[in-house]
């Protein structure tokens, strides 16, 4: 999962499907999964990561500026990187610069609505699908993707990818997702039209399934959408990307010279 605005998602829970409760606690499950990071407990665990790190010259020396003394704990690894992973925030996008130059905290959602002059038509037309509610005529997408920041709103559940689902999964940021190449939480979806597809007519049925892509009736929604409204949907979509943030030496190898 993308980590642009992670701090920014309410619900605090980790993952795609939520099991971490906090940031903190999401942190170290990496490093000891067998298949990332491989200090599972057959290689011994974190114990074996922070004996690595007690005899490199450099880190106890860094605990000791941050914490006080120069212990290094599960603990202290966990609050450290989920205060970096916290840093990680977008707001370079052509949509951030678009709301910049509309902002009026007086006016309805700051003015988000009004057309943007930074974009072309087609952009703005997929902004107005992105915010309006399906039964406006619109996609609906901000009812889940909150804005500015687009982290996923803290009440929503399933986006009926499979009929019968029981799980709550969760998203990212849409931030930056036009860097992407796989999508959802298993990856199953290659291409943002396959994205916008699915909403448009793919919604499954389930326990799970949020309201809001229930159509009239409350069976999963039909947008309907025409082929020049599903291609402005990507065309804002791609107005996410924020490649100041991809590119900012502030992220880069900190050990390079
Ligand atoms: C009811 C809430 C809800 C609405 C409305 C909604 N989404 Fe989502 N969206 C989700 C959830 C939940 C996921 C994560 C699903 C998963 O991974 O199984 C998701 C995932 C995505 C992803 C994949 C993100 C990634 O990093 O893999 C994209 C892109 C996306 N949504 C775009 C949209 C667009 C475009 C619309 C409007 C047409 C929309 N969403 C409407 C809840 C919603």
């Amino acid at each position: 999962m993308r980590l642009v605005n992670t701090r920014y998602y309410a619900g605090a829970s980790m993952f795609w499907d939520k099991r971490a409760a906090t940031l903190e606690d999401q942190t170290t499950q990496p490093i000891q999964h067998a298949v990332e990071m491989g200090f599972d407990a057959a290689h011994g665990g974190i114990d074996s990561l922070i004996r690595k790190l007690q005899v490199l010259p450099y880190y106890p020396e860094l605990f000791k500026m941050v914490f006080g003394s120069p212990d290094i704990t599960e603990d202290r690894i966990q609050l450290a990187l989920a205060q970096f992973i916290r840093s990680i925030e977008s707001f370079e996008s052509r949509f951030d610069e678009g709301f910049a130059q509309v902002f009026n905290p007086a006016l309805p959602n700051a003015n988000v609505g009004t057309d943007f002059p930074n974009y072309t038509a087609e952009e703005n037309l997929g902004k107005t699908l992105f915010l309006t509610p399906p039964v406006a005529g619109g996609a609906g997408c901000a009812g889940c993707h909150s804005i500015p920041t687009f982290s996923l709103d803290v009440a929503s559940r399933s986006n009926g990818l499979d009929a019968g689902e029981t799980i709550i999964f969760k998203a990212p940021s849409l931030k930056n997702v036009g860097l992407e190449s796989h999508f959802m939480h298993d990856g199953r979806l290659t291409s943002l039209e396959e994205v916008i597809e699915h909403y448009d007519s793919g919604v499954q049925d389930g326990p799970a399934l949020d309201n809001r892509l229930r159509g009239p009736g409350g069976v999963p929604q039909q947008l309907n959408l025409t082929a020049a409204e599903k291609a402005a949907l990507k065309a804002f979509l791609l107005t996410l990307n924020d490649v100041a943030l991809t590119t900012t030496a502030a992220y880069s190898d900190p050990f390079l010279p």
